[in-house]
């Protein structure tokens, strides 16, 4: 049941996290130049990232998700774009990739990469990277030191894996990559194609669902998540790390 009201809130939004196609690009564009690279877009989603990665890099790209509906919709996408050839997407889980050794120029994972944990998606996906191969994530970051008790109590129950810039900085050096560069995804990013949808489909299910009380509960947990960040953001944020293989 509350899965299928969650897919029913995130059907069809523009994007299913924070991040637009210029902040791709800007993240892409830190990267040198490669012919046609392979790249991973783990935790894909319905594939904003994973067809832009495809446009920019002109490469091979694998969009990889749990979520099949995401997938089937990617997959509309991608021939509506005529990127048949260049793009594929593949339900697999994260925790169970198989692919070879070494088999990806590229590894790329928005707002993805929290659901394995930060360092132990920078450790597994390491053997996956060409050498000299790149991975491009971006995370849920603590912005400012001694953020408020509500947002620090929100995000510690909701992702106790949540640290602040230098500690993410600290673990990736000691997960053999070097930094390329960071940044913070703007506040747009967080409000254009996902939290102003989000609230607008929000108050759309408010209605069809006025007398369904489980279904209102997860409603508000949704809409708290959109407070929060309206409250705190200068508190939190998601970090782009660019960072390549050593
Ligand atoms: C916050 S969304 C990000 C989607 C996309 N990267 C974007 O920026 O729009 C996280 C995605 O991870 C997917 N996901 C959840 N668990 C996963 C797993 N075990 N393996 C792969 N993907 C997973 C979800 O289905 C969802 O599409």
């Amino acid at each position: 049941m509350t899965k299928d009201i969650f897919f029913e809130i995130h059907r069809d939004l523009p994007r299913e996290g924070p991040g637009r196609n210029e902040y791709t690009r800007k993240a892409f564009r830190m990267l040198p130049v490669s012919d046609n690279p392979r790249i991973l877009d783990v935790g894909c989603g319905p594939g904003g990232p994973t067809l832009e990665l495809a446009r920019l890099s002109h490469g091979q790209v694998v969009g990889l998700d749990i979520h099949q509906p995401y997938l089937d919709e990617l997959t509309r996408k991608i021939e509506q774009a005529g990127l048949s050839d260049r793009v594929k997407a593949v339900n697999c889980s994260m925790f169970e990739m198989d692919f070879a050794d070494e088999s990806f120029d590229i590894i790329w994972a928005e707002g993805s990469i929290f659901i394995i944990g930060f360092e132990r998606g920078l450790n597994e996906w390491r053997r996956f990277l060409k050498p000299n191969g790149f991975l491009v994530v971006h995370e849920m970051t603590w912005l400012r030191p001694d953020p408020p008790q509500e947002i620090f109590d929100y995000w510690k129950s909701s992702y106790p894996g949540i640290s602040s810039v230098s500690e993410n900085l600290e673990r990736l050096r000691g997960c053999l990559y070097h930094l390329i560069g960071h940044f913070t995804l703007p506040e747009d990013a967080w409000w254009l194609e996902y939290y102003r949808p989000l609230e607008k489909r929000i108050r759309q299910l408010r209605v069809k669902y006025v007398d369904d009380s489980e279904t209102l509960v997860v409603l508000d947990k949704e809409q708290r998540e959109i407070d929060l960040y309206r409250k705190y953001h200068k508190w939190y944020g998601s970090v782009f790390f660019v960072m390549k293989k050593r």
